[in-house]
């Protein structure tokens, strides 16, 4: 559909969607410091595990450029400080895999500190290709699960804008529209409080004549009950190498809620998204500011002191979970050593 972020070779500078303002403005936001990313990430105007790894990576090049360093060693301390600023967000594993990759790489390379820059910056560009291509993979490996007039339940936006290009959710739905002959059928979950279901999942597959139902949260067991949908794919910040997976609060009650009525429950994510060292108990959940469940739009709709609990995200176990889609395959019932041999493609 679009990129979501994209480095600029002409300026070396990078160039973002800003998702704070879609549905009703697409803006783009053109940068040249790795500190506007970093804003840019904890203010989600990028959000999205992938696309904010990739924002990671090209902001370490950023850091790369902008730095006084004239030795080695000096850029690569700018460097570990950049991944400090970059991480601004705990729970996508995917910020930190883009930071430690980009060091990795800044370490390891001969030569001098314009070759580390070229190459930081070659590297960047790499980890938002990769993205692209690991998307349509899962797309291509989902065709298994997904059959032709499927229904697909979603929560949050796991689509174009959560990754570099075509999304993994995204690609699900998109790769089996294509592949059967346009007839996928989507329903979204609002996702309060910041709305990703309805500003731009919708807006994304309205976008490219997918047929989307919008519902809010609490309708969820209606629409399962009915027979309204026929599986559900959703998108994760973090796969454990015990099978649980960390994805946007509301999954884990979407998912007790498919068990219940029988429809199966899938998690569609890049082999980039797997977390093989932490345990489920040491994850962090992010807890985000009070005011985004207390106001929609900038204006409260709850007394204004309210006391509020804010997690981002949940977790889902893997006895919820029948399937992981991912770039290199599908794991049903995950366990740890499916995960393992997974990893081992
Ligand atoms: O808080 P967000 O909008 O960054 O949360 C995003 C999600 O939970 C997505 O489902 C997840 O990152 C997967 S995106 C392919």
């Amino acid at each position: 559909m679009f990129r979501t972020i994209e480095w600029l070779d002409d300026t070396s500078q990078v160039r973002l969607i800003d998702q704070t303002k879609l549905p009703l403005v697409l803006e783009y936001i053109v940068t040249g410091s790795h500190e506007r990313i970093a804003e840019a990430i904890r203010t989600m105007e990028i959000r999205g595990a992938p696309a904010i790894g990739a924002a990671a990576g090209m902001g370490m090049a950023l850091a790369a450029l902008e730095s006084k360093a004239r030795t080695i060693g000096k850029m690569i301390e700018s460097l570990e400080k950049a991944a400090v600023t970059l991480n601004t967000r705990p729970t996508a594993v995917n910020l930190t895999w883009a930071t430690t990759r980009m060091l990795q790489v800044a370490r390891t390379t001969i030569g001098s500190v314009d070759t580390i820059i070229q190459r930081l910056i070659e590297e960047a560009k790499e980890i938002a290709e990769e993205d692209v291509r690991m998307c349509r993979r899962i797309g291509e490996n989902a065709l298994e699960l997904i059959k032709p007039s499927f229904t697909i339940q979603t929560i949050c936006n796991a689509g174009s804008l959560a990754t570099v290009d075509l999304g993994t959710v995204g690609a699900v739905v998109r790769v089996a529209h294509e592949r059967y002959g346009g007839n996928i059928k989507v329903y979204s979950a609002e996702t309060r409080p910041r709305q990703q279901g309805a500003r731009l999942t919708v807006f994304e597959f309205m976008k490219d004549n997918i047929d989307t139902t919008l519902i809010t949260d609490g309708m969820i067991g209606t629409v399962f009950r009915e027979g309204r949908v026929d599986c559900c794919v959703v998108g994760a910040d973090r796969i454990l190498r015990t099978g649980h997976i960390i994805n946007k609060v509301g999954t884990y009650t979407m998912a007790i809620t498919a068990k219940y009525h029988k429809i199966p429950f899938y998690s569609a994510a890049p082999t980039s998204t797997v977390d093989m060292e932490t345990a489920p108990d040491d994850v962090i959940i992010e807890e985000r500011d009070p005011d985004e469940v207390r106001m929609i739009n900038g204006e409260y709709i709850t007394v204004p002191n309210a006391k509020v609990y804010n997690p981002a995200f949940d977790m889902t176990p893997p006895e919820l979970i029948d399937a992981i889609i991912t770039d290199r395959g599908i794991v049903r019932n995950p366990t740890e050593k499916k995960m393992r041999a997974l990893l081992s493609k």
